[in-house]
């Protein structure tokens, strides 16, 4: 199937444009969760209208509100990992069109990581140097929510790790050219990959934080790995997003993309997670699911024995109503952007490469 085809290829370059792996990958492969494309944000503005859309796949629980106990209970997973019912969300994209109206650009499903490559904070090793070979991450613990980048951002700075660990892929008919760039593609694309690299480094104490963000820290050498800083001594599993975006109907008008929440730039792209698993899967399964068979080793625990297999990606539909149930754009153009996001930031035209 071409979608195997390209998530393997998605997977191949994920790894090598990131530092090396040290082992110990599993992926989750979602569908875009049906529903989802709303102003909600459980994390950030639990229980109101979000400022800008998202779009979601993973647990069915998603919706304006959503505790970490309701993401473990929900209900379905768009995901190929039956025990995982978390919820993985960014921003919608958007064309703005020559008439001034706005296209919704489809999100045809993510890729979600969980990497062994952070270690504990350690007294006595050097922490800018690489993890131990023998070292695994423990699972990110139960009821973690966390944010990585920040919706605001309009400008680049190369030397902060939230920045570095946001990027844009322009995927064109060419496998070999695949620009990697922290702001929206500047050239026609096949397909656009977004992805997001969360911080691996706990407190150890706080599953949230009155930021969303402060509970968690990246390591001391990289944003994608490495050893953890003393004040957030315990590595957990990476996770990191790629979620595809079909831009091939946009064809030659492709200077025009938008973030939901009126960026240009591509440098307020970010990736919010909760939690949801089935915890006692997940803590299992860096040890027991990356043999040589990966999830299909035998006693992996992300093997679901009714299902015969971690399960299937699968079209999911919110639980949950939408309470605010404006166009976003699924009907056709829209005039604004939903919560009449000004366009904000200057498209960047300068070739870059991170
Ligand atoms: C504006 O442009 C879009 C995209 O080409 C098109 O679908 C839509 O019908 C146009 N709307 C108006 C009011 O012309
Ligand atoms: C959670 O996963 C474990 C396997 O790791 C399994 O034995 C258990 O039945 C699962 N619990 C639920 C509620 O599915």
């Amino acid at each position: 199937m071409a979608t195997k085809q390209f998530i393997l290829s998605a997977l191949l370059s994920a790894l090598a444009g990131h530092a090396a792996a040290q082992g110990g990958v599993f992926t989750v492969n979602c569908a875009a969760l049906q529903g989802s494309i709303q102003r909600a944000d459980p994390l950030i503005y639990p229980g109101v209208v979000s400022p800008h859309v998202h779009v979601a796949a993973g647990g069915t629980g998603f919706g304006q509100t959503q505790t970490s106990a309701q993401a473990v209970a929900a209900r379905a997973t768009t995901c190929d990992k039956f025990y995982d019912k978390s919820s993985y969300w960014q921003p919608q994209l958007y064309h703005h069109n020559a008439n001034g109206t706005f296209s919704l650009v489809t999100m045809t499903g993510p890729a979600v990581y969980y990497l062994n490559r952070a270690c504990d904070y350690s007294p006595t090793a050097n922490l800018q140097s690489s993890c131990p070979s023998t070292f695994y991450a423990r699972a990110p613990p139960a009821g973690l929510r966390m944010v990585v980048g920040n919706p605001t951002l309009r400008t680049y700075n190369p030397s902060d790790f939230n920045q570095q660990a946001i990027q844009h892929v322009c995927l064109t008919s060419d496998p070999n050219n695949a620009p990697n760039t922290p702001y929206l593609p500047n050239q026609p694309c096949v397909r656009i990959r977004a992805e997001t690299f969360f911080p691996s480094c706990w407190d150890g104490v706080n599953l949230d934080s009155a930021d969303h963000s402060s509970h968690m820290a990246f390591p001391v050498g990289t944003y994608n790995g490495g050893y953890c800083p003393q004040s957030h001594p315990v590595a957990i599993y990476s996770l990191f997003y790629e979620f595809f975006y079909d831009t091939a109907a946009i064809g030659s008008d492709f200077n025009r993309l938008v973030w939901a929440m009126g960026d240009q730039t591509g440098y307020g792209l970010h990736g919010d997670y909760i939690n949801g698993w089935n915890q006692t899967a997940l803590d299992l399964a860096m040890r027991t699911c990356t043999g040589p068979q990966g999830v299909n080793t035998p006693g992996c625990s992300l093997w679901v024995p009714s299902l015969n297999g971690p399960g299937a990606s699968s079209a999911q539909t919110v639980q949950t109503t939408n309470p605010n149930p404006e166009p976003v754009g699924l009907q056709g153009p829209i005039p604004s952007l939903p919560g009449n996001n000004p366009l904000s930031g200057t498209f960047v035209k300068k070739s870059f490469r991170a």
